[in-house]
């Protein structure tokens, strides 16, 4: 294979227009093709980001050499050949099976998460993608994300000793005045969708939930969760309290205000509560917030819309404490978010680092961060979770079959009301 990464993308959404900026940053990566289900989406997407022989985005495609292919069908994105990478970034439901193909037309894959809606699914991608002995990366930004990252070097690093603790709070995310990726509200109702977002009753939980779990075992030093346990909340008049207060995700009946699990090693335990709606006004620590406690340590770090971690009087991304010791702060100050009011720069350099990250693996055929079966492996601590809110009891990992999925017969509500 050339040394040239020729990408083709297909779903031309949010996370569509947060990966192209990974690709055109990289001199070795060229966005050569594109393919959405909707034409004018499609066509509307390869004019603005058509880019020169330089891979330079430019504003006027026409003039220039090098426009990208635009296609209506995933089938004709795959035949082509000039395209070594695709970029899966389509609804939840098409990601394990798109996976699966492109592994068998021989292309190395970036998927978004959740990789899949059920361990069977998501295993038989896995298989292809090794049978074809192409690359895979699951796109769980979380782990590419800069103050992660350097929570991780320091814990690996011995700073806070062995860690014992894991605590996330997820308060609101507050989006910027005016967003600068593409945000089309009315075509995301898939989000909504039980079957198609893949999470039932709880589509916020199944789409967000691999995040917080995917952070949970990387900043625990790969730490392998065991069992999961989830407070659900539910009110009778059809609105829970509990739910996410961001677009779209305002009515969902019941919610998971709280999960709590521990790790295989029985000294270890974590928790994710949700901060936002129930605190109001007074949620003055915004987004993702982690804090790991170890044995002779502690980190606060903020993650995707984070804001508000203070420390003397001032705004930092990422607090060391350790005993007897000054407090080390660190801030990551790398051009704020396209989304979110937070200075993490989740949207930009986030997806940057992440496609990179990819784009290196494959150039120099290393191991990816995060792989497949990582992204198996959360997608089934979500479904233990959603099974453990159904039956009111802690499950095990282990215990959720291949086959169990959320929107099945075994939870049919999958009733999203109007705010
Ligand atoms: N890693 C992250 O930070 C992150 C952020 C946002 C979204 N995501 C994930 O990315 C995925 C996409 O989310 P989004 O917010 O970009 O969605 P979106 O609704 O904004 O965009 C999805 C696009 O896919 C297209 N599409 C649907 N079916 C298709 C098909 N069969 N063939 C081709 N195109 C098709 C739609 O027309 C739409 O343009 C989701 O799984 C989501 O969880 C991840």
């Amino acid at each position: 294979m050339s040394d040239e990464i020729r990408v083709g993308i297909v779903g031309l959404g949010l996370a569509a227009t947060a990966h192209i900026r990974g690709y055109f940053s990289h001199p070795a990566a060229q966005v050569v093709a594109v393919c959405d289900a909707d034409p004018q989406r499609a066509m509307a997407f390869g004019e603005q980001y058509s880019v020169n022989r330089t891979g330079k985005r430019c504003a006027k495609p026409a003039r220039f050499t090098r426009p990208i292919r635009i296609y209506r069908s995933y089938n004709e994105l795959l035949a082509d050949r000039d395209v070594n990478l695709i970029d899966i970034a389509t609804p939840t439901f098409l990601h394990a099976e798109m996976t699966r193909q492109a592994a068998q037309a021989g292309k190395h894959i970036h998927c978004e998460k959740p990789f899949c809606r059920n361990v069977a699914e998501g295993m038989a991608a896995v298989r292809a993608v090794e049978s074809a002995g192409v690359k895979l990366l699951v796109g769980e930004t979380y782990v590419f994300l800069s103050s992660h990252i350097k929570a991780r070097s320091l814990i690996e690093s011995g700073a806070i000793g062995r860690p014992l603790q894991i605590r996330q709070r997820h308060g609101a995310w507050q989006r910027r005045a005016q967003h600068t990726l593409h945000i089309d509200a009315a075509a995301r109702a898939w989000r909504l969708d039980g079957t198609q977002s893949g999470g039932g009753r709880y589509p916020w939980i199944f789409d967000h939930a691999v995040h917080f779990f995917a952070t949970a075992e990387y900043l625990m030093g790969d730490a392998m969760i065991d069992e999961v346990y989830a407070v659900a909340a539910t009110r009778g008049d059809g609105h829970s309290r509990a739910g996410a207060a961001h677009d779209p995700y305002r009515t969902a009946e019941v919610d998971i205000p709280i999960i709590t699990w521990r790790y295989a090693d029985p000294d270890r335990q974590g928790v994710w509560m949700r901060a936002e709606r129930l605190n109001g006004k007074y949620d003055y620590m915004r987004g993702f917030s982690t804090t790991i406690i170890g044995e002779t340590g502690m980190i606060e770090v903020l993650g995707e819309g984070g804001h508000n971690l203070l420390w003397n009087g001032g705004q930092q991304h990422l607090i060391l404490h350790r005993a007897e010791q000054e407090a080390a702060c660190f801030r990551f100050d790398e051009g704020g978010d396209h989304v979110w009011a937070s200075e993490i720069s989740y949207y930009g350099q986030g997806h940057i680092n992440q496609v990179h990250h990819l784009i290196e693996a494959i150039r120099h055929n290393r191991l990816v961060r995060y792989s497949g079966a990582d992204g198996v492996r959360a997608v089934r601590c979500t479904l233990a979770t959603i099974r453990s809110a159904q039956e009111g009891r802690p499950v095990r990992v282990a215990e959720v079959a291949e086959a169990f999925t959320a929107y099945g017969d075994n939870d049919a509500g999958n009733v999203i009301r109007e705010a």
